[in-house]
């Protein structure tokens, strides 16, 4: 028996009309901020993601030789490869460059609820202002996003891993070793950096303080007030303040970050909680270009699950209409009335396998079809259809050429 490989799904027709519809919101949301959409290639070089995405995600890749001896890796994420785009062949684009994406990322990870080998990624890039317009527009576009496709229950919380670079700094740790430092953080394993670096309970302390408060400890105001300021512009975009937290502790687990960060959880998820990632980051310097950018990918299968939690889900369009051929002398004219409604946009299907009446109203009941229409030898004669409404059971007969008439004047 061959399976579906570990940590992949297969996804059913009524799961991928939800997705569609999801998806489709969300291009509406970013193409509402200004964005536009972009694709890049399921693999790259593996060196595209090896040079500056953290141990994390490196040691999760799906790489493999090709047959002309390159390492390809499958995309664990799209920023990168968005920044390698960016540098081959959308340089002269006038910016801000806003770009959004949606596919599927592949990361070898050890699968349990809401984490897969193969899943999908709806992200956004904003390529060029280094401003704190530019991280409070990101910000707003993941928090609409989230708020857009229907869920309520979620934190969105924010930093500034300037921040934290500050206190390292004033407690003379090499920042050399910052990133060893955000991966545990990231990890709550607070303990054993004030342990390895003998910070005492300093650390603790001030990831647990009030911003003003940090700013008087570090002597530095700067990035305390870079991350305020951002704050006071997401207040124009009307989020609701009930979502969002300030939270330092908050460091992402990629090592390219450098500025304003923020992730999302979904609490009611459990441990796969983190619907959404993203912040100000530096990959230009991986093809020695100064570029600023900021983005965010959201998990686009958690938040479907987010949103199932939240019995949130967006409701299933019905098709519309199941022909029903009584006898072979009805399939002729069967046929003129399933040409007219597909040529017009409306579902219609027919029967395929001679079923018997009784049977063939079951398959359009079981398929969720609003109308049957039934077409026996009178209907033939009287050149008419029968429409069953398939919710209320309503019968009705209407002439051939009236019916047409509906369906050309938008039938529902
Ligand atoms: P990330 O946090 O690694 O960030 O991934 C973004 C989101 O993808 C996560 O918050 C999570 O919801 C989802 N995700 C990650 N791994 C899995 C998995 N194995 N199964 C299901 N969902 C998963 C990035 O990828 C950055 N590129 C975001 C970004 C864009 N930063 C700037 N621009």
């Amino acid at each position: 028996m061959i399976e579906r490989p570990r940590g992949t799904r297969d996804l059913d027709p009524e799961e991928m009309e939800v997705r569609y519809k999801i998806e489709q919101k969300l291009r509406n949301i970013s193409r509402s901020f200004g964005y536009r959409e972009i694709l890049t290639p399921t693999f790259e070089h593996t060196e595209l993601f090896t040079k500056k995405s953290g141990p994390d995600i490196v040691n999760e890749l799906y790489h493999f030789e090709d047959k002309g001896g390159r390492d390809i890796a499958l995309r664990p994420e799209f920023t990168a490869s968005v920044i390698r785009a960016y540098n081959e062949g959308m340089r002269e684009l006038p910016k801000p460059l806003k770009l959004f994406y949606f596919g599927p990322s592949f990361r070898y990870e050890r699968p349990q609820a809401g984490r897969y080998r193969e899943f999908w990624q709806f992200g956004t890039e904003l390529i060029g202002p280094d401003t704190t317009k530019a991280d409070a527009e990101n910000i707003a576009l993941a928090y609409k996003c989230i708020k857009g496709i229907g869920l309520d229950e979620f934190t969105l919380k924010i930093s500034n891993l300037k921040i934290l670079d500050k206190f390292l700094e004033e407690n003379d740790i090499d920042l050399e070793k910052k990133q060893d430092i955000y991966h545990k953080i990231d990890k709550e394993e607070i303990d054993e950096i004030s342990e390895e670096y003998s910070l005492g309970s300093k650390l603790m302390e001030f990831l647990n303080m009030e911003l003003e408060e940090m700013s008087s400890v570090l002597g530095d105001p700067e990035p305390v007030e870079y991350l305020k300021e951002v704050l006071d512009l997401l207040e124009y975009y009307g989020i609701e303040e009930k979502h969002l937290k300030v939270d330092i502790g908050t460091v992402r687990g990629l090592d390219y970050y450098k500025g304003v960060v923020f992730e999302v959880d979904a609490e009611n998820l459990g441990a796969e909680k983190q619907i959404l990632g993203g912040g100000d980051y530096n990959l230009g310097d991986v093809f020695g270009i100064d570029i600023s950018s900021k983005g965010f990918a959201m998990g686009f299968d958690r938040s479907i699950l987010a949103l199932e939690t939240e019995e949130k889900l967006p409701e299933l369009d019905d098709l519309d209409c199941y022909i029903i051929p009584i006898g072979e002398e009805g399939y002729e004219y069967s046929y003129d009335i399933l040409e007219e409604l597909r040529s017009n946009n409306i579902s219609a299907d027919i029967d395929l396998m001679g079923r018997g009446v009784g049977k063939a109203l079951g398959y359009a009941d079981k398929n969720n079809f609003r109308y049957a229409i039934l077409i026996g030898g009178n209907e033939v004669e009287d050149e008419t259809v029968t429409i069953k409404n398939m919710h209320t059971g309503d019968q009705r007969t209407i002439d051939k050429n009236d019916f047409f008439k509906e369906v050309d004047e938008g039938w529902t």
